[in-house]
């Protein structure tokens, strides 16, 4: 069976978005006989596609699998470079590699990464990232935006903003970002982002941004060591999401908010991120690698640092750090 034709009808299926497709025209496209059409059509139902063959009309797609295959994830896609290129993996050490590997070797911005399982998942602080079978989106994105690299840290926020608005828009629930990478939903952690850098000194080479979504773990798929703080959307809306469709809400975001902010610069980006921020005015506690300081979260500088005021009265910038919200 001929893989190549096999995907471009899934191709085909996909983007006629449950119109039916005619065998016969698809047969004439393909330069291939009505059998071999059934054939590959059985093989797709096989993979997980439901599709119904009408008489006198052709073949209906009902259904997609639950993969984040490009054949899949791509032909409804509306933009025009986030996701346009997928490096699609069963299991890989981490999509946070590949990515680096393509970006050295030229691949253009807006390549995406995607993976079902990590065997090497890793998390800010270099910490370990679960990344069960099948259950979340594991995936990379190369950027290439013409910025200074200071100006890096800003795209955790921009991507933050991006994946909260597509969580909103695929399932209705409304999340909450911690500083400077956690999605929350409920208090509980559903999304961490790793922002990465390819850079000389005073040009940004390629951002490759990770993001972690913990979509359809129930609670036992959960590591008992992080039981109590981690969620999926799945727990919190009550049913399983199409994690395709929510692939694709994310890297039309992520393109929208990147023009907006190579457009206007980091404000408008800013005061969205504040909009969904758990952070900002709250008492916290903050763990950086050289101490602890407690006090009243200001706000986020135009870097997209955190400004926190201590007891004491100083101001003090963290650039990195754990935030929990303190109790007092
Ligand atoms: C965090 O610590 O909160 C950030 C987690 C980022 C995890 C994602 S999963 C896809 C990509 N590949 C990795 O190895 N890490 C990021």
């Amino acid at each position: 069976m001929n893989t190549a034709i096999t995907n471009q009808l899934a191709r085909r299926l996909v983007k006629a978005g449950g119109e039916a497709i005619s065998g016969q025209q698809v047969a004439e496209e393909f330069g291939i006989s009505r059998t071999a059409v059934w054939k590959h059509i059985k093989e797709l139902q096989e993979e997980g596609y439901d599709i119904r063959s009408v008489k006198k009309k052709g073949y209906i797609l009902s259904a997609i699998p639950d993969s984040l295959k490009p054949e899949v994830v791509q032909p409804l896609l509306k933009t025009t470079a986030v996701g346009q290129t997928i490096s699609y993996h069963e299991t890989v050490t981490s999509t946070q590699i590949i990515a680096h590997q393509l970006a050295q070797d030229g691949a253009a911005g807006g390549t995406a990464v995607l993976a079902e399982t990590q065997t090497a998942g890793r998390g800010r602080l270099a910490r370990n990232w679960d990344s069960a079978a099948g259950k979340g989106i594991w995936m990379s994105i190369i950027l290439r935006p013409a910025i200074i690299p200071q100006r890096a840290p800003q795209f955790t926020l921009v991507t933050a903003v991006a994946v909260v608005r597509a969580i909103e828009e695929v399932t209705g629930l409304k999340p909450e970002i911690k500083w400077p990478n956690d999605i929350l939903l409920n208090g509980k952690k559903c999304t961490g982002i790793l922002t990465e850098l390819q850079a000389d000194m005073d040009q940004v080479q390629a951002l490759i941004i990770g993001i972690g979504l913990n979509a359809n773990q129930t609670q036992e798929d959960f590591n008992p060591a992080v039981r109590d703080i981690a969620t999926s959307l799945r727990m919190e809306q009550g049913k399983p999401i199409e994690r395709a469709a929510l692939v694709q809400s994310i890297f039309r975001h992520l393109e929208k908010y990147t023009d907006l902010y190579i457009e206007n610069g980091f404000a408008p980006l800013k005061v969205l991120w504040e909009s969904y921020s758990v952070t900002i005015g709250k008492r916290i506690r903050a763990t950086t690698a050289r101490d602890v300081l407690e006090g009243l979260a200001l706000g986020i500088t135009d870097d997209g640092v955190l400004q926190l005021k201590t007891d004491d009265g100083r101001i003090h910038t963290v650039y990195s750090a754990d935030i929990e919200l303190a109790t007092r």
